[in-house]
């Protein structure tokens, strides 16, 4: 695992808007895992910039976003699809049918898991997958006991995830208690992995998914068994790293190792 520690949220931003950036121009069709959720606000705001500064491209992307709350069509205010739109794939040249979010409204969600899971692996899965973190470290929307090989599917949200998502809805009791969710083994498929977390709030979970045991408990704790994850934290978000000397060393100020 790849500890990148910048000073401040904004630095971190930055790094992982670069990342990606970098990787588009590398790599133009990749293939893309997206997140939502507040943390990635400031990323794509970048990705944006470099795209009007002609520096990213998704033109020939596709993508796939990790979660959307059961029961939402795609233009509820609330929808992850609709985030997506207004965040990103509006502003940039995604082509539309290239831009994948699973649908909260389907008749059928078990189903429309599935067939999720099974578009993910027809596309030759995630090139890399960008990734959030939950106070309790859960990832997507793989709340604590999930399975670590766990596929594309239902989960019932924590009375933890619903309270710190509260503040998308109008009210608290609106959030709703299901989401279809990519699974821990649909995420450890992805050939990269590139998560960002800052914040104090997300202190305790970083060092859980960095130092911990491997557990269920902590399911960002999974990502010790991928061969390549980069993490990218502010400096709250590091505070309670035990092993700090040893990331400063390797990465000074956030930066890439000189061999
Ligand atoms: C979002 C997602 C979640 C968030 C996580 C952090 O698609 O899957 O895992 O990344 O809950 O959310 P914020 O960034 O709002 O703290």
């Amino acid at each position: 695992m790849r500890v990148l520690i910048l000073p401040d949220a904004a630095a971190a931003a930055d790094r992982v808007a670069g990342l990606i950036a970098a990787r588009l121009r590398a790599d133009p069709a990749v293939v893309l895992g997206l997140a939502t959720g507040g943390t990635m606000e400031a990323v794509y705001a970048r990705l944006i910039a470099a795209h009007r500064a002609g520096q990213a491209s998704f033109a020939q992307a596709t993508s796939f976003n990790l979660d959307e709350y059961v029961g939402l069509a795609p233009d509820h205010a609330c929808s992850y699809w609709r985030y997506m739109r207004e965040h990103l794939f509006s502003q940039v040249d995604m082509r539309a049918e290239a831009a994948h979010l699973p649908r909260g409204d389907a008749p059928d969600p078990e189903a429309e898991a599935d067939r999720y899971e099974a578009a993910i692996a027809a596309a030759g899965d995630i090139g890399l997958q960008l990734l959030g973190l939950g106070a309790n470290g859960h990832i997507g929307f793989n709340e604590p006991t999930s399975s670590l090989s766990s596929l594309t599917r239902i989960k019932t949200l924590t009375r933890s995830t619903r309270d710190a998502n509260a503040r998308f809805f109008d009210r608290a009791e609106d959030v709703p208690r299901l989401a279809i969710t990519m699974g821990i083994g649909t995420i450890l498929r992805a050939r990269e992995v590139l998560l960002l977390a800052y914040g104090a709030g997300k202190a305790d979970a970083a060092a859980a998914m960095i130092e911990g045991a491997l557990s269920a408990a902590c399911p960002a704790s999974a990502l010790q068994l991928h061969r390549k994850v980069t993490v990218v934290l502010d400096e709250a978000a590091a505070a309670k790293l035990t092993l700090r000397d040893y990331f400063d060393c390797v990465h000074p100020g956030g930066r890439d190792a000189e061999i």
